[in-house]
């Protein structure tokens, strides 16, 4: 059904389903909502919950090795019959192996995460029957990734907890959307409530991805400290890394701040100064830095050291004010949106 005529010709037809169709036809839910994946956070328990609830659970691989991503999808199966998806990073060592665990699952569709997936990871993942979404930094990529045969696009701006790029989704979604209409393109960064859903989706957005705000979910198995933390955190709280030399690159992630974001600026003042008095080579300086991260988010998500381990946050965290279930957090966002759309066309 096309959106536009169910808007403004089916009384009472629910106008952000309609607005959702496209996205939700595509995962194959009710709403057009991904729960990003997050890793340690996005396991079995909130993927099936946020599938329960008529969105689109993923499950985050990250590091996992394809024995015990089989076992987390099977558990997940155990607990919905409602589609979900896997996130895999790219770079992981075992990709191909990892994509065909998800198609021996009937995994129906695979995120590739963390740069640019290998043409025969995607053709894989095609051949085997799954639908394939790629993240798009910048148009350009968005349309070679389109002509790889990415099935679906999310867009990703740097308010957006985790590993981050450059550019707010604000600007991304004008870059973006108005010129890719061939595949469905969801949104994500930064979204908290329904108002900006609604925004996006009216721009041409098939549907969004948010993060941040399904971490203090019901069902999510974070740490307690974890969530509390990110019931105390305000949007100004949640900073990208801080990079002290143009020699020592530093991959951006934005994050609460707090012992080891401080911690992290002496290391790498430590390693620029030793380098600088010729006592560590570049590379090896380089190492050092990005070691200091290693295990840090699973430390805060898993052990709940919330003042070493790393607090990974979008800024939307000023907007998770409570601990609610699943359910509760998808039907609040969808009546905002619906509540502002209403107003608006009330004229108020
Ligand atoms: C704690 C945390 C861990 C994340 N881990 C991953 C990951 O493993 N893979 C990935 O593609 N994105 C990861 N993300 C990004 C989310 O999938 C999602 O795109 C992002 O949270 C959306 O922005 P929002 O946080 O503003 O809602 C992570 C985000 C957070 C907050």
């Amino acid at each position: 059904m096309d959106a536009q005529t169910d808007l403004t010709t089916a009384p009472g037809a629910d106008a952000i389903d309609a607005l959702m169709a496209r996205g939700a036809a595509f995962l194959g839910t009710r709403h057009a909502i991904l729960g990003g994946a997050m890793s340690w956070v996005s396991e079995r328990n909130l993927v099936a919950a946020l599938s329960n609830a008529g969105a689109f659970g993923v499950i985050a691989c990250g590091a996992m090795m394809p024995d015990r991503l089989a076992e987390e999808i099977a558990a997940t199966q155990a607990l919905t019959d409602k589609p979900f998806g896997v996130n895999l990073i790219t770079m992981h060592p075992n990709l191909l192996e990892l994509v065909q665990v998800c198609l021996d699952a009937k995994v129906g569709h695979i995120v590739f995460a963390g740069g640019i997936p290998p043409g025969p990871a995607i053709k894989a993942a095609k051949e085997g029957g799954a639908k394939v979404i790629c993240f798009a930094p910048a148009l350009a990529l968005a349309k070679k990734l389109v002509r790889s045969g990415a099935d679906a696009l999310v867009i990703e701006g740097s308010e957006a907890g985790g590993h981050i790029g450059p550019v707010s989704l604000t600007v991304l979604a004008q870059e973006i959307l108005p010129h890719i209409r061939d595949v469905p393109v969801f949104v994500a960064g930064g979204i908290g409530r329904g108002e900006a859903i609604l925004s996006y989706l009216e721009m041409g957005a098939a549907g969004v991805q948010l993060g941040t705000r399904f971490v203090c979910a019901t069902e999510c198995v974070a740490h307690p400290n974890f969530k509390r933390a990110f019931l105390r955190g305000a949007a100004r709280d949640a900073l990208p890394t801080v990079q002290l030399d143009e020699n020592f690159p530093v991959i951006p992630v934005r994050a609460l701040q707090n012992e080891g974001t401080k911690r992290f600026l002496e290391h790498q003042a430590a390693v620029i100064a030793r380098f600088k008095a010729g006592e560590v080579t570049k590379e090896a300086g380089q190492l050092e830095i990005e070691h200091f991260w290693a295990g840090a988010l699973r430390r805060a998500v898993v052990d709940g050291d919330v003042e070493q381990g790393s607090l990974m946050a979008g800024q939307s965290v000023g907007l998770v004010t409570k601990e609610q279930p699943a359910a509760e957090i998808i039907a609040e966002l969808l009546d905002q949106a619906r509540a502002a759309l209403l107003a608006r066309r009330a004229g108020v």
